[in-house]
């Protein structure tokens, strides 16, 4: 066995992935469940104040296999416990039954802190170990995204005595300069930066017969749709990585992140936690034992004996564009193992290769480097060489 445990703040946690809020979180049978599979923590759903205004619950995901895309709409899975009192008897409960750190999840609904401030400290009371939260909207932001973090969250983290999680939303780590955000994440005390909630989008329509009605609902496509899974998953890639070259902050990293190689990549790019929401939803609970073992069976094979010894390794290699030179190099294909299945030749860009009898060959003098053919090959009979 692997010593898992990774650290957020003060609060350890002994296995690096945990159950983010989601449809998963709203009910403690669930979050047994969770600690029965070996899960690091479990977060909640979140606690607002007050129901958004002209904004009812309904519970609606679209899981579009093609795009590989997981949309819902803000409200879905909420009904339950959006309220504050509704949330502290939520984690209440939730403690009485779970010996691993539980997460309270919460956001303000206006840019005042009192409001945030007093969900902080309610929860805290109720027996939060950790605290989870976001701004979802650009509309509290109006503008002025990174002194709005700073001033709230400085006073969430000097109210209470547990590790503050800010969550951000792609768009809000594009909006912004990652400096300057991670130096205001890191002035307010804040434990730890996950990456990311989904991002906005549309699933897709039906496209067949009118209505033309999108995926995402019987009815209708909400304006502010979220979208994760796998398709969100290089933009996360990206983001976790920018952030683990300004901060020694934890970064937890959530977006698209279904299993254990994508879990072991999230920290190759600079994760210290993995949080997993919607995939065990198409997945199942299967998925999180995967993950663990996943993480476990990397760790035995390259001698790795803690998260902090491969976390981040992958950025040595991200070299800014003007590092960059490229040197030439050519597919070459493997006679052996090429079955002739001419997959090689769809690239419509490609003149370099033709079929020789049974097996595909490349002209050195066409091939442009690409790599695309040595993606496609499925007998993997193609690899890249330094020409
Ligand atoms: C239906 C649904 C409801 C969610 N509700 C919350 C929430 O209440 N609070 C929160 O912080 N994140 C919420 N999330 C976001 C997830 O926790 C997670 O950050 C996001 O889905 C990306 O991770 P994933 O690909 O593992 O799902 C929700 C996600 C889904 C799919």
């Amino acid at each position: 066995m692997k010593d898992l445990t990774v650290q957020i703040g003060k609060l350890p946690l002994k296995c690096p992935v945990f159950l983010a809020a989601g449809p998963l979180t709203i009910n403690v049978e669930n979050l047994q469940k969770a600690q029965e599979l070996g899960l690091g923590a479990v977060d909640t759903k979140a606690t607002i104040p007050s129901r958004y205004p002209n904004t009812k619950s309904y519970q609606r995901t679209f899981w579009d296999q093609e795009s590989r895309a997981f949309s819902w709409v803000l409200g879905s899975w909420g009904k339950e416990f959006s309220y504050i009192e509704d949330g502290v008897e939520f984690l209440r409960n939730a403690k009485e039954k779970l010996s691993i750190p539980v997460f309270g999840n919460f956001k303000g609904l206006t840019g005042e802190s009192e409001q945030w401030v007093s969900l902080a400290t309610q929860l805290e009371e109720a027996g939060a170990d950790a605290l989870v939260t976001f701004f979802t909207f650009i509309q509290e932001f109006a503008g002025n995204e990174i002194e709005m973090i700073e001033s709230i969250m400085t006073r969430v983290c000097s109210s209470v005595s547990i590790p503050v999680i800010l969550k951000l939303q792609p768009e809000t780590c594009f909006a912004v300069d990652t400096a300057e955000i991670v130096k205001a994440i890191e002035n307010a005390g804040l434990a730890a930066i996950q990456i990311s909630d989904g991002i906005a989008g549309y699933p897709g329509l039906f496209t067949d017969k009118p209505p033309y009605h999108p995926f995402q609902s019987i009815e209708f496509q909400a304006r502010d749709a979220f979208i994760t899974g796998p398709y969100l998953r290089p933009i996360i890639y990206r983001i976790v990585s920018e952030f683990y070259r300004e901060t020694t902050l934890p970064i937890i990293c959530s977006g698209g992140i279904w299993d254990g190689k994508s879990a072991i990549e999230a920290i190759l790019y600079g994760a210290t936690v993995i949080a997993s929401s919607s995939g065990p939803c198409v997945k199942g609970w299967s998925m999180f034992d995967e993950m663990r073992q996943a993480i476990e069976e990397y760790m035995t094979e390259n001698n790795f004996s803690s998260i902090a010894d491969f976390r981040g390794l992958a950025n040595e290699y991200i070299k800014e564009n003007d590092e960059i030179d490229f040197a030439d190099c050519c597919a070459v294909v493997n006679e052996d193992e090429c079955v002739g299945c001419e997959e090689c030749l769809v690239p419509a860009h490609c003149n370099a290769i033709e079929m020789h009898g049974e097996a595909a060959e490349v002209n050195k003098e066409l091939c442009y480097g690409c790599c695309i053919c040595s993606h496609l090959c499925p007998a993997e009979a193609i690899t890249m060489q330094m020409a």
